[in-house]
Formats: C-alpha cells, structure tokens, sequence
C-alpha cells in the first residue's frame, strides 16, 4: 500500500474511533475540538460548571501543581540565573501561590517581591491558604493592579487563557524584562480549543498553533533565548485523535533593548 494511502487510512479510522468515544460520552480528558472558547463553553454538558473560576475548581490538581516536576526546572534554572538582576515577579495564572510554594527550597524567595495574578476564585483561596513563610507572596485580581515588574511567569496559564498574549502583557504596568512561559501547548495545524474535564468542571483549553507564541513574542518585541519541549505531557483529544499530538512547550524571552 502506498504510504499516503496508510497514513489517510490511519486518520480515518482514528476519526472513526474517536467519534465512537464521543458518541458513548466516555469519560475522557480532552473531549470536542472547537474554533473558539466560547464555542467550547456553549458545549459544556450540562450539570457541570465551566470554567476555571470556582470555589470547587480550585481544589484540583491543587497537591499535584506544589510538587516541583521535571519540566518545571528550565523556568527554576531561569530564576536562578536571573536572581542577581531580578527583585519581582508576576506569576500570571499563580493559583494559590502552587510555584511560589514548589520553588521555595531552590529560590532566595525572601528577596523576591511574588504577585500571583489569578482569577477571583482562586485569588481568594490563594489569600485564605497563605501560611507564615509566605512572606512575600501576595495576590492580584487585576493584572493592571501589579506593581512593574522584572518578570512575567507564566506557567500553565496559555491553555487557559482566552485573551492573546499580547493584550496580557501589555495590561502590565510595564513591559517586564524576562517572559518565561511553560506548559504552553501547541500543534502544527490551526489553534482548536476543547474542553478538559476537571470532575467537577469543563474548562476550554486551548492548543495553539506552534507559530502563535513565537509571533505573540515577536510583536511584543522579545527575542527568544531559550525554549524546550515536554515529551511527557504530549497528548491526544480522545475525542478527535485524528487532529494529532499536542507538544507541551517552555520559552524564555527578552524585551529588546
Ligand atoms: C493549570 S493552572 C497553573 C498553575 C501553576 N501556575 C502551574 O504551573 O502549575 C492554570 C491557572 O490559570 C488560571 N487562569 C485561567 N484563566 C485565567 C485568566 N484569564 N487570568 C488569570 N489566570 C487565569 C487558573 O485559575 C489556574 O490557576
């Protein structure tokens, strides 16, 4: 058989598959495969909460995000190198503070001015959680509400977030010197948005195409100095298999002089 002929064999019984999954409502990670957020949203099955920005949502996964995971030591590594030069960070998409918490035994966090930036929900269990070391940990609801800052992490916050990364960092005080971002997911086709059941909660998540992120960059007027991808967290939508593997990225970027 010719090998376009296999690999349009193999699309179609993945489709094939994928549409049976769907059809049999299994519970699945990833369901559907939308143009927008808002698409994914109007398809959340009915009796869950959609979206991130809940009281109960922001127990999940919650024990898991503390712990320090391999991909998590490019952006540790970063922080480090950049110590000397940095005295505060935005961590946009913070949670309830889960890198401050994970990062603490490898960073001087006692000389680090940390704003996590998250919605309300998570903001609130952020300042309710805070223990004593925290501190110099503090939470915002409006990104326009932190101080200027030296740089803006952002991890795991890109498949979550409905705005473009170029009107997120330019509702910052100031452009930040460093952007490091992770767990930014991408594909090589067009940005689709499906739906990631947390349980309680559907919540659209957003696999970008790979030139997004780069452009967004570009734009902004940063210069990538360093990137990375995750192997481990490579995934398909259950649901829609034949759309191909997601690749989890890390970048690390510097406003233009
Ligand atoms: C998977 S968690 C990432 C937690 C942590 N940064 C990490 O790397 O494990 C995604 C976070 O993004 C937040 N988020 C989603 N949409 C957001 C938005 N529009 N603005 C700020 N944070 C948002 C969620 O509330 C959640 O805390």
């Amino acid at each position: 058989m010719f090998p376009d002929m296999r690999a349009r064999l193999k699309c179609a019984a993945m489709l094939v598959y994928g549409r049976y999954r769907a059809l049999r409502r299994e519970k699945v990670r990833f369901r559907g495969a939308f143009a927008s957020f808002d698409e994914a949203v109007a398809h959340v099955r009915s009796g869950m909460l959609a979206g991130y920005d809940h009281d109960s949502v922001g127990s999940v996964s919650r024990e898991l995000m503390q712990q320090v995971p391999l991909w998590d030591y490019p952006i540790l590594y970063w922080l480090r190198r950049l110590a000397p030069e940095i005295a505060r960070v935005v961590d946009a998409g913070g949670h309830i503070g889960v890198k401050y918490r994970g990062f603490g035994p490898y960073l001087e966090l006692d000389r680090l001015d940390w704003i996590v930036y998250d919605l309300p929900a998570l903001v609130k269990a952020g300042r309710a959680q805070a223990r004593p070391q925290d501190r110099t940990l503090s939470f915002v609801e409006r990104l326009e509400d932190a101080p200027a800052a030296d740089v803006l992490l952002a991890s795991g916050l890109l498949p979550y977030l409905k705005e473009p990364l170029v009107e997120l960092v330019r509702r910052m005080r100031a452009p930040p010197r460093h952007i490091l971002l992770n767990k930014v997911v991408t594909r090589d086709g067009p940005t689709v948005v499906t739906l990631e059941n947390f349980g309680v909660a559907e919540v659209p998540y957003q696999i970008r195409n790979v030139g997004d992120v780069p452009a967004a960059l570009e734009t902004l007027g940063y210069d990538i100095i360093d990137s990375w991808t995750i192997e481990q967290l490579a995934h398909r939508i259950q649901t829609h298999p034949e759309l191909g593997r997601a690749t989890y990225r890390g970048y690390v970027a510097r406003l233009r002089p």
